[in-house]
């Protein structure tokens, strides 16, 4: 049986990628932000899972205003890195478990949750960013460690999926993970966030408390902390601070009770705080 080990909360800036690109990772700029991961490198290395279970969000990347599913499965053999701008980013394409991907879209589409398959699609920072700082340095030719099941949802349109609708498609994915008989390690991953706002008049906005106290009641009170109305994140974490309702889903997949082995919290990096937390599930 697949089973989800630990669940880790990260933050993505095109920045980020942008840095370990071009080899500054050691700028004082960037230092800070950087050793942070380290112990996560190791840590990842430990884990050693089959299968990242990434959920992430696209930004006009793959979908603009003509489409917008609110979940989307990828279920195609592989994803490109996609050119946002400056050329595709120089990472390893990621390549799906195609086979339990398409087992994990029809247990959640029986289970009532009716997410979009998605048989071809690109991938931007929002899912090679939290892979780059996770799994370290990696060019076009290498692999990824692992292989990645990406869920893209909408955070971009108004409106979003709630934090407790997250929360709950998360038990519904550890479900599908464990219904899957191929005895497989999967760490899923809750990206995006924490505090920025990107445009208008708070543009530049971090709030470091609300951030800190969303990462002690990620372990202390997931549920309390998954009803939080999409206005408190606008009106505390900024207009893109709404993208941390991703992280109730990956918290929802996980155990009741979880360990915290981990964290990082780094401001700022480009306008965005940089949050990231590790929990465990309890070894049974
Ligand atoms: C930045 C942050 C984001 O989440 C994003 O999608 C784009 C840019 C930033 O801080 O520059
Ligand atoms: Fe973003």
């Amino acid at each position: 049986m697949a089973r989800i080990t630990a669940g880790v909360g990260c933050s993505h800036v095109p920045a980020i990628g942008v840095a370990m690109d071009t080899g500054n990772t050691k700028d004082a700029y960037w230092e800070p932000c950087f050793d942070g991961f380290e112990k996560s490198r190791e840590w990842m290395k430990k884990a050693n899972p089959d299968v990242v279970f990434l959920v992430y969000n696209d930004h006009c990347t793959a979908f603009d205003a003509s489409c917008i599913p609110t979940f989307a499965l990828g279920c195609a053999a592989e994803f490109h890195p996609a050119d946002e701008g400056w050329g595709p980013r120089p990472v390893p394409v990621v390549k799906n478990h195609q086979k339990m991907s398409s087992h994990i879209a029809q247990s959640l589409i029986l289970d009532e949750f009716d997410i979009t398959i998605m048989n071809e699609m690109e991938v931007d920072h929002g899912l090679t960013v939290p892979l780059s700082v996770m799994f370290g340095e990696h060019g076009v030719d290498d692999e990824w460690p692992a292989l990645v099941i990406p869920l893209c949802v909408n955070v971009v349109q108004y409106p979003p999926p709630t934090g407790n609708r997250c929360f709950n498609l998360g038990k519904a994915i550890r479900r599908a993970i464990e219904s899957y008989e191929e005895d497989l390690n999967v760490v899923i991953f809750g990206t995006g966030g924490m505090s920025h706002q990107l445009q208008y008049k708070r543009a530049g906005l971090i709030n470091q408390d609300f951030d800190t106290d969303f990462l002690n009641r990620l372990t202390t009170d997931p549920v309390g902390l998954s009803k939080m109305p999409h206005v408190e994140y606008l009106r505390e974490a900024g207009s893109e601070g709404v993208e941390m309702v991703m992280w109730h889903i990956m918290r929802g997949a996980l155990d009741d009770e979880v360990t915290e082995v981990h964290r990082h919290y780094h401001v700022p990096a480009s306008n965005t705080a940089v949050g990231h937390i590790i929990l465990e599930n309890k070894k049974s």
